[in-house]
């Protein structure tokens, strides 16, 4: 199988090339190395060293180009089985001072994978990494209450967010926009064009080769700040939730869709309710590892910020006979490892 991975450099996209590329397959990394400008502020070591590594495995060929130039990306495209479109401008933050940025890269640049697939002669299929923010500040409306360290849903029996919680008439940000506009589009390409396409909404995914910054990427971006020294700032309480998924948990998710006989659909995926985490909760779970204290600011809520969201992922487990195998302790563990392994990519990027 020949698989093509946009944002190939990226935290996800060079788990998912290392995946396929050890099970044997062809596998087109395809990244235009914007994470660097766009949140690591410069070309620095750590924003490449993940295409570095990736030039490294046999059975992968890098091409730096964008989802923006069409032709380039229809001649990548021509004879993958597979595409796994993970390219995205993924900062909330950033999405609410470029608002352009954001809508080109995540609705134009889907839409142009999305055509170049269908163009194409050998009908690929696509898996789209698309987001719990789809659902915007709705998720708030699920009564929930307050403990000593986090919030919880208010019914223990409550499982989370399923793919049939409303996406309207929702406060969202830009972010939420760009990428439920492509949610929609990549749905709709398999109704109207018979393509067997994926949306995976995830909520907080994590793992090494995260080069987590304040703006994205929270759970690396706090184990990163304990190690070197960095003050963090916590938003609001810090009672915030979220279920995490160690990446390579997501990418069998990704690999169980393109084996499956399945058409496709939207999924949930995340840790489920198994596998959540608040910001306070890991802050301790950090310092016990380093022993190090956080130096701590706090700040105001930030603009679409969930108090708490879990993901349903029963839909996921029962169509793609799949279910999360590491658990937040372990994965953040092996986390806190590669960070501690590359603590010069850190120095040098934050220089
Ligand atoms: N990490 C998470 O917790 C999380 C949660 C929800 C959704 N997502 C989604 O998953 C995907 C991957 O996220 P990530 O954490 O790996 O982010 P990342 O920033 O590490 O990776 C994105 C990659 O896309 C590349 N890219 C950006 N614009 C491009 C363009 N126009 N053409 C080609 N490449 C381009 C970047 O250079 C980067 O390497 C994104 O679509 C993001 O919205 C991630």
């Amino acid at each position: 199988m020949k698989v093509l991975v946009t944002g190939g450099s990226g935290f996800i996209g060079s788990h998912v090339c290392e995946h396929f590329a050890s099970l044997g397959n062809a596998v087109v990394a395809y990244d235009n190395l914007s994470r660097s400008s766009l949140l690591l502020k410069k070309e620095g070591k750590s924003a490449t060293s993940n295409w570095d590594f990736l030039k490294t495995l046999r059975h992968i060929k890098t091409i730096r180009g964008s989802t923006l130039d069409y032709s380039k990306l229809k001649s990548v495209m021509e004879d993958v089985d597979a595409i796994v479109h993970t390219a995205a401008q993924t900062a909330v933050t950033t999405s609410l001072t470029d608002p352009r940025t954001d809508f080109n890269t995540n609705l134009l640049g889907t839409f142009n994978v999305l055509e170049a697939a269908r163009n194409s002669k050998t009908n690929p299929c696509i898996v789209f990494c698309s987001t719990n923010k789809v659902y915007g500040e709705n998720v708030n409306s699920v009564p929930i209450v307050g403990k000593k360290k986090r919030y919880a849903y208010e019914d223990p029996k409550f499982r989370g967010i399923s793919e049939s919680f409303s996406i309207d008439q929702s406060k969202h940000t830009p972010y939420g926009c760009s990428k439920l506009g492509a949610d929609l589009y990549v749905q709709d390409y398999a109704h109207t064009y018979g393509m067997k396409t994926a949306v995976f909404r995830m909520s907080c995914i994590y793992g090494p080769r995260q080069f987590g910054v304040e703006d994205q990427g929270w759970l690396a971006w706090f184990v990163i700040a304990n190690l070197t020294g960095q003050q963090v700032t916590i938003y609001g309480d810090g009672k915030q939730v979220r279920d995490a998924l160690f990446v390579e948990d997501l990418v069998r998710a990704f690999e169980a869709f393109i084996a499956s006989g399945t058409k496709g659909g939207v999924y949930n995926i995340g840790g489920g309710s198994k596998n959540t985490i608040s910001i306070l909760e890991l802050v301790d779970m950090i310092e016990s590892l380093s022993r190090k204290k956080f130096k701590i600011a706090h700040g105001n809520w930030r603009s679409g910020d969930q108090k708490v969201y879990i993901s349903d992922i029963g839909k996921a487990m029962a169509e793609l006979e799949w279910g999360p195998r590491v658990g937040v302790e372990k994965g953040v563990g092996r986390l806190y490892e590669w960070v501690q392994d590359n603590m010069t990519l850190f120095k040098e990027s934050n220089q």
